[in-house]
């Protein structure tokens, strides 16, 4: 009984959390013109997704910050943080299919936007198991499935650099900075893990 009551309690936040999203969104594109609300939206998505890495990230990276309040706090949210990530990565995708008539019968859509249909696939595939019950049913295969998560951090820097090439927007720099700031901190942290195994 407890556990029904828990899961409904996440659905109803996570349900609150897209409305919330699509309002503030919505209010974000009217006031901010010259970035269209496509790019806003792939923007928030980073945003939200860095954010459900740092508390690893910096665990590995910076053991000393391991027990700040901020840390503690975003290890706690994580799951919603990560679901927002979804939503806002969904619409932005969505909105992309929509604005430019993506035909998505035809292989070679699949080959122009491969890393955004990947990284919502990995996206996808996170925020339907993020649940007390998929933690449970699954086990020690969850971890395994939670690590596709780093997949898109080798992922959204090429996915920016490739589809803004030539037309960046307000959002971009801070885009491209996040993303490759994100994945140098991975780097090290994986280097610093290596290393210490191979210490002991
Ligand atoms: C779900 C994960 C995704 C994330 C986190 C993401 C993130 C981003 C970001 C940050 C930008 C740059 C925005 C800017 O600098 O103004 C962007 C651009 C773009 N994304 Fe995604 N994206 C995702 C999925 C997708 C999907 C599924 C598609 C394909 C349908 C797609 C197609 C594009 C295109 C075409 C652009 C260039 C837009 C333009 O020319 O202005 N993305 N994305």
């Amino acid at each position: 009984m407890r556990q029904v009551i828990v899961n409904s309690k996440s659905y109803l936040t996570s349900g609150i959390l897209a409305l919330t999203i699509y309002l503030i969104t919505l209010c974000l594109a009217f006031f901010c013109n010259p970035v269209p609300l496509a790019n806003l939206l792939g923007f928030f998505s980073l945003i939200a997704y860095i954010t459900t890495l740092i508390p690893s990230i910096f665990k590995r990276a910076f053991p000393v910050y391991k027990n700040s309040k901020a840390i503690k706090f975003l290890m706690n949210k994580r799951r919603y943080i990560g679901i927002a990530a979804f939503f806002f990565g969904s619409n932005h995708g969505l909105l992309l299919l929509i604005q430019r008539e993506i035909n998505l019968l035809s292989p070679l859509t699949y080959i122009e936007y491969f890393q955004g249909i990947s990284m919502l696939f990995i996206f996808s595939i996170l925020a339907i198991t993020s649940n007390d019950w998929s933690v449970k049913s699954l086990k020690v295969y969850w971890k395994k499935i939670h690590r596709l998560t780093y997949l898109v951090t080798l992922l959204l820097p090429w996915h920016i650099l490739d589809k803004m090439s030539i037309h960046w927007t307000y959002v971009t720099p801070f885009a491209v900075l996040f993303s490759l700031v994100n994945l140098c901190i991975f780097i090290f942290s994986r280097y610093k893990k290596q290393a210490s195994a191979n210490f002991k």
